[in-house]
């Protein structure tokens, strides 16, 4: 039985589909409004961003705190955010004590996931992401660089997830850009808008969003919304995620030769041997494009 999740996880279609459905952890102390205006203002500056609160689709989701400040400081946006727009992003929220048993049942019971799926021995690189945002804020069109869990614990939204590993939806350059930690990020076109699946999701429940799937966020009208992701790696995801950084090195070079580098997918001989050659990527990718 899992700690954090309501059921064995067995019929998630896990990277491939997200999938809905109920979390054990509505009314956990560390995660009230009460306790995070407390906590919030004792982590370290650097892993807690806010800005006004986001209502388009298209804004570059990384900088917001930066490009939509509120002029606020962050106890005051705390304390206003059900009447004043904000939206607040903390990463790492598991450095705090207040999270570090939510945390560590979360990673056991992702682990017991990605063996009962067959991705590996254990959930990997694990870490939080807490979102606190105002009635009817928006998250714009973005997608992770892990597989993700999200979890409601107060408000609504409406969620939108996209196919992962998509073209349609977001092209193999911005993929691969993205992944190797460029500032490239994906344009949000609302003429995709049709491919996703989307989720009414209100308190207590999770979704599983797959890696690398692209979607966006709309907070119901009603209340302040209080959610928490889980991302996480698994070997599939680390090797599909080398490959694309390989990719990425290799694209610009082999672009001024007319030639493109094969696409990276799951099961593809070439994305495993991409995924071993990291390290070399950037030594000489003359070479390298010879073979890829
Ligand atoms: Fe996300």
């Amino acid at each position: 039985m899992l700690k954090s999740f309501e059921e064995d996880l067995g019929r998630v279609s896990f990277d491939v589909e997200p999938m809905k459905f109920k979390h054990k952890l509505i009314g956990h102390p560390s995660l009230s409004l009460e306790n995070l205006a407390k906590v919030l203002p004792e982590l370290p500056k650097h892993q807690v961003m806010y800005s006004k609160a986001l209502n388009d689709l298209g804004i570059n989701f990384d900088r917001a705190h930066i490009d939509h400040k509120n002029g606020m400081c962050l106890v005051e946006t705390i304390e206003s955010i059900k009447i004043n727009p904000s939206y607040i992003a903390v990463k790492n929220p598991e450095n705090h004590p207040t999270f570090k048993t939510l945390f560590h049942d979360m990673e056991s019971d992702l682990t017991k996931l990605v063996q009962m799926k067959k991705k590996g021995t254990k959930a990997k690189d694990a870490m939080f992401w807490l979102f606190i945002a105002s009635p009817n804020a928006q998250t714009p069109f973005h997608f992770d660089r892990y597989s993700n869990f999200l979890m409601q614990f107060r408000g609504s939204k409406e969620i939108a997830v996209f196919p992962p590993l998509d073209q349609r939806v977001i092209s193999a350059e911005d993929y691969e850009a993205y992944i190797d930690q460029t500032e490239k990020r994906p344009a949000w076109k609302p003429e995709i808008d049709h491919l996703a699946q989307k989720f009414h999701f209100d308190v207590g429940e999770a979704l599983h969003i797959p890696f690398s799937s692209g979607h966006y966020v709309k907070n119901g009208p009603e209340d302040v919304s209080i959610s928490l992701s889980v991302f996480f790696h698994t070997d599939e995801t680390i090797k599909l995620s080398n490959a694309m950084r390989v990719n990425h090195r290799l694209r610009r070079r082999m672009n001024k030769f007319g030639l493109a580098p094969s696409e990276v997918c799951k099961s593809s001989r070439r994305t495993a041997f991409k995924a071993h050659i990291l390290p070399m990527a950037n030594l000489d990718g003359g070479v390298m494009s010879r073979f890829l």
